[in-house]
């Protein structure tokens, strides 16, 4: 074929593609334009589970740490003399294990029903943030096992936990890892530097510092379970520390940052723009979910299948883990952290369509 007529051809062919390209393109935007940030919603409880796998805390307000909310998972109980960990997955009474926080006295009080007993209670108090004095004088420094990491924690004396044997029918131990150590547990799955970008860590909690959960997916979820066996459950089941008002369902699963920051309503949208302060979560992970949010917390009951068959329908959702379901959303404080508190706005700041659960504790 002479150029002169191959060009022309060349060029039919090329611009009858136009079209096609352009609506490919506009589809592409369209679909991102169509998806903007959610409006700013807001906190609508805060939880800290002192212990790990034990009774939880509503709080209107504490510290956010670098390795989570303060006193959150900062205890677990672990087998003797091994020092492995303990969790409702071994045994579900955990979950009516105690905690109470006086500000006032800066203690814990820990109680658990007696064993064989209907109105006894077993009991130990311990200072919340205890000394390095009072850790010296008090504990013992062990190696205890949480997943598959191994990682130095203070191992209470029996001489308060002791009564704790009889409720868990063997030997155990409390273990306290403080928030800021020499040896802290690095972050693993989502929150390794390679996926983070920096060093964080975090003390007792199973994977990340912060689980944040939204009001409008458990409502949804709810419903589902209204309709097909005519239960609800409380979001608690799944152990969030920052619950979220939400603005539409599950739409947590694409949020990629959010910046948690006072409100106040006189203010124009502009200066709070230009404010500085406040606190930002990396968001890095679905929360791929066990069987644990099938023990009532209040009770210690199991039940046989809900919530797990119904969130096994439809929350298989990340292509990092397809053989589990997901709730709520794993964070990781950005800098120091701050103060936070109830009613606190919160506004996504960036959203994702890549995240991926990057399997492995
Ligand atoms: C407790 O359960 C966890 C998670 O299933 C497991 O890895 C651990 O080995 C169990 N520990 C004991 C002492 O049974």
């Amino acid at each position: 074929m002479p150029p002169s007529t191959a060009t022309p051809v060349t060029i039919i062919i090329c611009l009858s593609f136009l079209p096609l390209l352009t609506y490919l393109f506009y589809i592409h935007h369209l679909k991102r334009i169509s998806k903007p940030l959610p409006p700013p919603t807001r906190i609508t409880n805060l939880f800290i589970y002192p212990i790990k796998s034990c009774h939880g805390i509503s709080i209107s307000s504490t510290t956010l740490l670098p390795t989570g909310l303060d006193l959150d998972r900062q205890w677990m109980w672990v087998t003797y003399p091994d020092h492995k960990f303990l969790t409702i997955r071994n045994f579900s009474k955990m979950t009516l294990i105690r905690p109470s926080y006086d500000a006032s006295t800066d203690t814990l009080t820990i109680t658990a029903p007696a064993p064989n007993s209907m109105d006894e209670k077993l009991e130990f108090e311990i200072p919340a943030h205890p000394s390095q004095k009072w850790l010296e004088e008090n504990t013992e420094m062990v190696r205890a096992t949480v997943w598959s990491a191994v990682t130095p924690a203070y191992s209470y004396p029996t001489t308060l936990t002791g009564p704790f044997n009889e409720f868990f029918g063997k030997e155990v131990r409390l273990v306290y890892k403080p928030p800021v150590s020499d040896s802290p547990r690095p972050l693993a799955g989502n929150g390794q530097k390679k996926y983070l970008g920096r060093d964080a860590s975090t003390c007792f909690a199973d994977l990340m510092p912060v689980l944040v959960g939204s009001e409008k997916s458990i409502a949804e979820l709810n419903e589902r379970l209204r309709k097909a066996e005519d239960i609800s459950i409380d979001v608690r089941r799944f152990r969030p520390n920052i619950l979220v008002e939400g603005i539409e369902a599950w739409d947590e699963d694409r949020w990629k940052s959010v910046l948690i920051a006072s409100t106040s309503k006189s203010e124009s949208w502009w200066r709070r723009k230009l404010r500085t302060g406040g606190v930002v979560l990396d968001v890095v992970a679905r929360c791929a979910r066990c069987r644990v949010p099938n023990v009532d917390p209040e009770t210690a009951d199991e039940h046989k299948r809900q919530p797990w068959d119904m969130l096994m329908k439809y929350r298989i959702v990340d292509p990092g883990i397809t053989f589990k379901p997901c709730f709520g959303m794993l964070c990781v404080p950005r800098g120091n952290g701050g103060s936070i508190e109830v009613g606190m706005r919160v506004e996504v700041m960036e959203v994702t369509e890549s995240h991926r659960y990057v399997v492995g504790m």
